[in-house]
């Protein structure tokens, strides 16, 4: 029988993963199936409930997204530090009765950023807008590119300075209000990580930040051009881009997890692309 893998999401209907994975299947030659589950969102329980029964069917590994990231954390029995720090799991593999928790989507960012559109980041001066679950994340991975300077800027910006507490203190690394970012220097990639996108807002960021030679990422993906993409465009920034790239290289990261080879992003990322304008 095919090793049997799914994502779990509510709602589930617009997910990409069972076809990026099938795809990733078919070019690596593994003998596996891929399919999406709708969890349940209530009682509280019914969600482990559900994953206990995938597993006990033979179910190998999951994809999780929104709203279980954190129960999938709750239950597991091993957490990656990455995971740990986000207080979110992405990506579960069971072996040996136990279930190991990931979160790769801030690698997978990472990747997207450094690889595909070639902008490593070491030394650069790196602004993250949001201070939520997509970048607690994404922070570890951040960090471990070297940035030469790292702003967390966050509406709350409590949340932002508790997040930045978190981890060792580094001095690369800082967390401030949008007011603050008016009199700071021009960073070389913006990204935007807050939620603002999926309503059509625009978090309040000062159009100083960006640099014309730089890049302005948009975590969200296939919503076009954003108020974020749109700003950093009428700021002259050369380099946009939204999540798509990000959404595959999470994926990949995942599926070379569970089996041990990496499968190739670049025809994938290109059919899932839709265009900003
Ligand atoms: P996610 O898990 O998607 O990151 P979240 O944990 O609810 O979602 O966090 C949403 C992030 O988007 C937060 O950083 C939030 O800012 P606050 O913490 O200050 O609320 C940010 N956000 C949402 N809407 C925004 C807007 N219109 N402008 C700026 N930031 C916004």
């Amino acid at each position: 029988m095919s090793d049997r893998y799914a994502v779990i999401g509510n709602p589930i209907g617009h997910t990409k993963s069972p076809l990026i994975h099938g795809l990733f299947a078919e070019e690596t030659g593994q003998d596996m199936t891929y399919g999406a589950i709708e969890g349940p969102l209530e009682p509280a329980d019914a969600f482990a409930d559900t994953v206990r029964t995938f597993i006990a069917a033979g179910g190998k590994g999951m994809n999780v997204t929104a709203p279980f990231k954190l129960q999938a954390f709750a239950m597991a029995d091993e957490r990656s530090e990455r995971a740990a720090l986000a207080g979110a799991v992405n990506a579960m593999k069971f072996e040996n009765g136990r279930i190991v928790a990931e979160n790769f989507d801030g690698v997978g960012l990472v990747r997207d950023i450094e690889i595909n559109l070639h902008q490593p980041m070491a030394g650069k001066r790196v602004l993250v807008l949001g201070a939520g679950g997509a970048v607690r994340g994404a922070l570890l991975p951040f960090i471990a590119a070297r940035p030469a300077r790292l702003v967390i800027a966050n509406r709350n910006v409590e949340k932002a300075r508790a997040l930045v507490g978190q981890v060792a203190a580094d001095a690369t690394l800082t967390a401030c209000g949008y007011a603050e970012l008016e009199s700071m220097e021009q960073f070389d990639l913006v990204v935007n990580a807050t939620s603002a996108s999926l309503t059509g807002q625009l978090p309040p960021v000062p159009p100083g930040v960006f640099s014309a030679s730089g890049t302005a990422y948009e975590l969200a993906y296939g919503k076009g051009l954003t108020p974020f993409l749109r700003l950093a465009r009428n700021a002259g920034v050369q380099g946009i881009a939204d999540g798509v790239g990000m959404l595959v290289e999470q994926a990949a990261e995942a599926f070379a997890w569970w089996r041990g080879v990496r499968p190739r992003t670049h025809a994938i990322i290109d059919r899932l692309t839709v265009p900003l304008d």
